[in-house]
C-alpha cells in the first residue's frame, strides 16, 4: 500500500484522514445532541469542553486533509461514469469538505463570543477579533448556525454513504473498496 495516492486508488493517508475524521464527526453530533441533557453540571462542563476540543481537532485535521487532497492525485472514476455523474460526485465532496470546516468555526466563534473559550489546561483558544465579549447576538447566530449545519452534515453523510453503497452494491465497482483500509 503507497502513502500516496495513485490514479486507481487512495494511499494511506487519505484513507486514514478519512475514516479517522468520518469516525471523529459521527461522535461528535451524537454527543452534541445529547451533552446539553447531562444534569451533572461538572460532567457537562468538561463533555462540553471536550465536544469543543474535538471540534478544533477536526478543524486542524481537515486543513491538514485539503492540503493533502491538493497535492495527491485523485483516482479516477470507474470507466463509464458520465460527465454528470462526474461533476455531482465533484460537488458533492466540495459541500462536505466546505461544511465540515465551517461547522467547528461556527461552534468556537458562538463559544468566544458567549465568553465560555474552549481551554486544554492552561492552553486556551481564543479568538481576539472578537471583541466586546459576550457578544450574545454574535453567540445566537454562531449556535444557530451550528445546529442548523449539524442538520446538513446528517443530511449529507447520509447521501455520501447511500452512494458509496450504490457502487459497492448495484454497479459492483470498485470505488467503496479503493477507500477501505488495507
Ligand atoms: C465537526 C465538528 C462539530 C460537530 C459535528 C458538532 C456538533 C454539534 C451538535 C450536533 C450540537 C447540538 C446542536 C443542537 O442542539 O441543535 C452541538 C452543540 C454545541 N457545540 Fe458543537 N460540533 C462541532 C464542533 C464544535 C466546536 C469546535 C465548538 C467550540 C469550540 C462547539 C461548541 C458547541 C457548543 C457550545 C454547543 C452547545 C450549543 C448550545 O447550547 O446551544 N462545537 N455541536
Amino acid at each position: 500500500m503507497t502513502f500516496r495516492n495513485t490514479p486507481q486508488t487512495f494511499g494511506s493517508v487519505s484513507k486514514l484522514l478519512h475514516w479517522l475524521i468520518s469516525t471523529l464527526v459521527i461522535l461528535m453530533l451524537i454527543a452534541g445532541y445529547f451533552m446539553s441533557d447531562i444534569g451533572n453540571d461538572t460532567l457537562k462542563a468538561t463533555v462540553i469542553n471536550l465536544h469543543k476540543l474535538t471540534g478544533l481537532t477536526i478543524l486542524g485535521l481537515m486543513l491538514v486533509r485539503l492540503v493533502w487532497t491538493l497535492l495527491n492525485p485523485k483516482p479516477l472514476p470507474p470507466p463509464g461514469t458520465s460527465a454528470f455523474m462526474k461533476f455531482v460526485e465533484w460537488g458533492g465532496h466540495f459541500f462536505l469538505y466546505a461544511i465540515i470546516i465551517a461547522m467547528p468555526i461556527v461552534g468556537w466563534v458562538g463559544s468566544v463570543a458567549a465568553g465560555h473559550v474552549p481551554h486544554a489546561g492552561s492552553i486556551v483558544f481564543n479568538l481576539s477579533f472578537i471583541s466586546s465579549v459576550p457578544n450574545k447576538p454574535l453567540a445566537e447566530l454562531a449556535f444557530q448556525m451550528h445546529s442548523i449545519l449539524a442538520i446538513v452534515i446528517i443530511v449529507m453523510v447520509s447521501l455520501h454513504v447511500l452512494a458509496a453503497l450504490y457502487h459497492h452494491v448495484i454497479k459492483k465497482d470498485n470505488v467503496l473498496r479503493r477507500m477501505m483500509p488495507g
